[in-house]
């Protein structure tokens, strides 16, 4: 097993196993204050994975309700938060029980949330589901919900008390979800990790689960360690998500995350070799890690249809957004734009 601590506002322990959804009762009892552990799940991942997380729950002695949602992004909405509120005041779940996401990123953002919110603060645990979860969002405590207008737009910050990865859960993606996953560990490996690129590069999707989550997490947790609410340095992690979160948007999420992010992270690379920022060598290879992943670096959707979209976006300030430039690899930087300006620089890679 791999232990990786996160010491921000709350510390807790990430631990990536092999085989421990199976043992997460125990390690669930260790963290928590009351019996009562409310399981948050979807359509999908329920039926294949909250079963064996019940009765792991109950061996340990709590009492288990469990909350399902229709799978998808569109779920990560108001109306599915309010059910969920809903059900914890039905099960009378009180301020020391807790909630357990068991899912992708959706999952963990919604519960997340629920958690932040519920009585002003339950505890939650994150035990992500896919790899895109795993490497990056149940790290980290950003929660949130969307709204019509834009991903994310209603949340908190707010740490787990636990998370809690099983590689072997892995097994039951699809290979483009397994892959979507790929697109945010491109992302780390292009904020500061050079092996891990190559690493993709030579083994595309076949890379020990174990170690390239570890690795990410590890990358993640020296961010949050030093920047948890997003002050300056962890606005790196958003490499990517400024026009990958227009992508997505415009798509109307019929695009994953994690492929709208490779889209973004490459509209960015091949704007920065453009506009002179980033050398480029740096930017081919990162170009080419995504393309031999089989990850898109294209869309259909032209600027003037992105850029509108970003005006919602959290990192923008008044007539300015702040995006994350990829220098090189190793090397990314915030950079303040005003908006015609990032507009001009977005064009030149076209
Ligand atoms: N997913 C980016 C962050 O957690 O800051």
């Amino acid at each position: 097993m791999k232990v990786i601590t996160v010491s921000a506002s709350k510390t807790y322990d990430v631990k990536i196993e092999a085989g421990i959804l199976a043992r997460a009762g125990e390690e669930i009892r260790r963290v928590a204050r009351g019996n009562t552990a409310v399981v948050v799940t979807d359509s999908t991942v329920g039926p294949l994975y909250a079963g064996q997380l019940e009765l792991s729950l109950s061996a340990a002695g709590f009492r288990v309700r469990t909350f399902v949602f229709p799978a998808g992004e569109q779920s990560k909405n108001p109306e599915t938060y309010l059910s969920l509120l809903g059900f914890l005041a039905k099960n009378q779940v009180s301020r020391s029980d807790l909630l357990v996401a068991l899912g992708g990123g959706v999952t963990g953002d919604l519960t997340g949330f629920a958690a932040a919110t519920w009585l002003r603060g339950t505890d939650f645990v994150q035990i992500p589901t896919s790899l895109l979860a795993m490497v990056d969002s149940s790290v980290g405590g950003k929660t949130a919900i969307d709204l019509p207008e834009g991903k994310n737009l209603v949340g908190a910050f707010y740490q787990p008390s636990l998370v809690l990865c099983d590689p072997l859960l892995l097994d039951t993606l699809s290979p483009a979800c397994f892959l979507d996953g790929c697109g945010e560990i491109v992302k780390y490996g292009v904020l500061g990790d050079r092996a891990l690129l190559r690493r993709l590069q030579k083994e595309h999707t076949a890379f020990d689960q174990e170690e390239v989550i570890a690795r990410c997490v590890e990358m993640k947790r020296d961010i949050v360690n030093a920047d948890e609410f997003e002050g300056g340095l962890r606005q790196l992690l958003n490499l990517g998500h400024t026009l990958g979160h227009a992508v997505e948007l415009r798509s109307n999420y019929s695009l994953p995350h994690g492929c709208a992010v490779s889209i973004g992270l490459a509209i960015m690379t091949r704007a920065a070799v453009k506009n002179g920022l980033c050398a480029q060598e740096d930017g081919t290879e990162i170009l080419d890690t995504l393309t031999a992943l089989g990850l898109p670096a294209e869309t259909a959707f032209s600027a003037d249809e992105l850029l509108p979209l970003t005006v919602m976006d959290k990192k923008r300030q008044g007539d300015s957004i702040t995006c994350v430039v990829p220098r090189g690899i190793g090397r990314c930087d915030r950079m303040r734009f005003s908006l015609p300006d990032f507009e001009k620089f977005i064009k030149a890679e076209g």
